[in-house]
């Protein structure tokens, strides 16, 4: 008997024991992944309209009592019935899925329908990575294409282990069994390689309904469950509160003197009052003694639950820290190999700093290499520098603060990451963490006695970094070094970092590509860290285009010592004047990548000081300039001198 058959008695059950019913009900999410044209919607329409006509028909009967617990716009909030969803709100992830609900007598289901146009990498990750199960649709008289072989590919990735291959437009085929077969097997083969070995084949048709939710007369030559026997007798994979417990601290309550509780959702495992656990990544211990919630303390709790706990003792637990089992803790790593599904219009750039998100710990990341790209046709890795749209990559992860994890295949949220950008915080890649790395154990900070502070005493000033940024020809390198020269004249120690003279050493073997120009940015910013540690004021003068490089150059140095100059020329006028002929040359095509011309910059938002260049003379900028060091208090002999 299908489902649809069971599903039209009207019911008599009051709202609550009718939600508590749904909610006893095993819930099943699965995502659908198609091409444009293959027949999705249908078969989702298809799905939806025979399940739900059950659906509608109890929530009318329903509908008086509703209001009692909560409604949208007077009609049932459909989230009542579900739960989860919370996770990826949390998340801060918005993006283009739609999610779906219905039931069945047996379950309730939550579909991920993502719609399949060129950003459905996207959409994939953002369903998938709460999916148990993924239907992946092809066209029969298409067959296996580079969509199915990619949606696959990112299927695997994410952890789903269970593929209903859902071959439709049987009609458009003569119902071949031999078309049917061959498909199978061509796609069997490639599902092989990438780990996905339970496949289950479902011959139908949306458009006609063979097969979607009962078994249609057209294909005799199948004997296996239609789509909806199939999703209603899968076994799943049920809670795993067996796994250990991990919950990511949300915030912290502490409504007065007495309380102060860590609330958080649980996403692994269970927890109980009295057991120990660690909190990461400070690796202090202590005892759960209550499980705090709004309908009263419990006695157990377990993942998907967000609850509050209180601890024996008073440990230092913040926002972003992960509570865990101390017998089975997380890992805390900095350095992580990790999968990155790149998302964006704008490629990754190895060097270039992200922010990432992990549970509900936020930090700063950038991929500090690419070890490769995954052809998702081939399955071929390929040596590449940088991810576009769409591209998936294998790296070397960088933190710059620990981070408590798991491996992503033993726990989805707390082996999963988004990156964001750092500028305006959108959403552009995700990944899986597979490991993490060791900074090598014999390489450790070393504590020195002589620090910047007494550096910069010794020599009657303040270490400081200016960093000057504009387009090639702005004025930057004539004003950065009239500017030394005042300095120099004073008595101030400094040293001077110029974009040319600096690339024909260290940076010798960069170029003008943005994977370059980030690189030669991040390798500058770094020098200048250390000379200014070594207490002088340095002066850099790169065109550094890319607001995040310059932003990451500030964020080495602590508030007030880095100073942005911005020599703000304007493309016409830097052109005509044209000191080296590079313009010339770019418009000529002669030269490639030339900032202003065919490649961007950036201009800063917000520096310090700001020159216009049109107005002001170089020398009369140089003053400027020094003279803002002096109000600001850089250049003042007035330190102290520490032996
Ligand atoms: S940055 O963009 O990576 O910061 P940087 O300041 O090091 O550039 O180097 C810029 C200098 O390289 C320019 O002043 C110019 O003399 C030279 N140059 C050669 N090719 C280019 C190019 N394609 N774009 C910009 N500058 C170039």
């Amino acid at each position: 008997m299908s489902p649809a058959d069971t599903a039209a008695q009207p019911t008599t059950k009051t709202l609550d024991a009718y939600l508590a019913a749904q909610n006893r009900k095993e819930l099943l999410r699965f995502i659908t992944c198609g091409s444009v044209d293959d027949g999705k919607s249908t078969l989702i329409g298809r799905l939806l309209y025979e399940a739900r006509a059950l659906f509608e028909d109890q929530l009318s009967a329903l509908e008086s009592d509703s209001k009692r617990v909560g409604t949208q716009n007077g009609e049932l909030d459909f989230a009542l019935l579900v739960d989860g969803l919370s996770a990826e709100r949390e998340q801060g992830i918005t993006i283009d899925v739609a999610y779906r609900f219905f039931a069945t007598e047996r379950r309730k289901y939550i579909v991920a329908d993502t719609p399949g146009h060129e950003q459905y990498t996207r959409n994939m990750v953002t369903g998938a990575s709460t999916a148990e199960l993924a239907i992946i649709l092809i066209d029969a008289r298409k067959g296996v294409l580079t969509q199915t072989r990619r949606h696959s590919y990112l299927v695997s990735l994410l952890g789903i282990r269970r593929v209903v291959l859902a071959i439709n437009k049987m009609d458009l085929v003569d119902y071949s069994q031999k078309r049917c077969a061959a498909i199978e097997a061509e796609y069997r083969q490639f599902a092989a390689q990438i780990g996905l070995n339970e496949i289950t084949c479902i011959p139908l048709s949306a458009l006609r309904g063979n097969n979607v939710i009962k078994a249609g007369e057209a294909m005799p030559w199948y004997r296996g469950p239609s789509l909806l026997e199939y999703l209603d007798s899968v076994p799943l994979d049920g809670a795993t509160t067996e796994a250990p417990f991990r919950m990511a601290v949300q915030w912290v309550s502490r409504p007065n003197q007495e309380f102060r509780g860590f609330a958080g959702l649980i996403t692994g495992g269970s927890v109980r009052p009295g057991d120990e656990v660690v909190a990461l990544p400070s690796g202090r211990r202590s005892t759960v003694k209550r499980i705090v919630t709004a309908d009263g303390d419990l006695g157990q709790a377990q993942r998907g639950q967000s609850v509050t706990l209180t601890l024996t003792d008073e440990i230092d637990i913040s926002r972003g820290d992960l509570l865990a089992a101390a017998a089975a803790p997380a890992g805390v790593a900095d350095q992580f190999e990790a999968t990155v599904v790149w998302m964006s219009d704008e490629p990754l750039l190895t060097g270039r700093p992200y922010l990432l998100k992990c549970g509900t710990a936020t930090v700063s990341a950038s991929l500090v290499r690419l070890h490769h790209r995954v052809d998702v046709n081939t399955l071929e890795q390929q040596p590449a520098n940088e991810l576009k749209l769409n591209e998936i990559g294998v790296g070397q992860l960088s933190l710059d603060q620990p981070l408590a994890f798991d491996r992503y295949e033993s726990n989805r949220d707390t082996g999963g990451f988004i990156l964001m950008d750092r500028l305006n915080n959108s959403t552009v890649g995700a990944g899986l963490l597979h490991k993490g790395l060791q900074r090598s154990e014999n390489v450790q900070w070393q504590a020195l006695d002589v620090n910047k502070d007494n550096r910069a005493a010794q020599k009657g000033q303040r270490a400081c970094v200016l960093w000057f940024t504009g387009l090639s020809g702005a004025g930057k390198s004539t004003i950065a070094n009239l500017v030394e020269k005042q300095l120099y004249a004073l008595g101030r120690h400094t040293y001077l970092l110029d974009g040319d003279n600096v690339r024909h050493g260290l940076n010798c073997d960069l170029g003008f590509t943005n994977a370059d120009r980030v690189e030669n940015i991040r390798r500058v910013g770094e020098v200048a860290r250390l000379m200014a540690d070594a207490g002088l004021i340095v002066l850099v003068s790169f065109i550094s285009p890319f607001r995040s490089e310059r932003e990451m150059a500030r964020s080495l140095m602590p508030p007030g010592e880095f100073i942005e100059i911005h020599i703000d020329t304007s493309l016409a006028e830097a052109e005509q004047r044209d000191p080296k002929g590079l313009y010339r040359k770019a418009r000529a095509g002669q030269l490639r990548n030339f900032t202003g011309i065919d490649s961007p910059y950036e201009a800063p938002e917000n520096p310090e000081i700001h020159i216009r260049t049109a107005n002001v003379p170089a020398a009369e900028a140089a003053d400027q300039i020094v003279a803002a060091l002096r109000n600001a208090g850089m250049i003042d002999r007035d330190w102290v001198f520490l032996p």
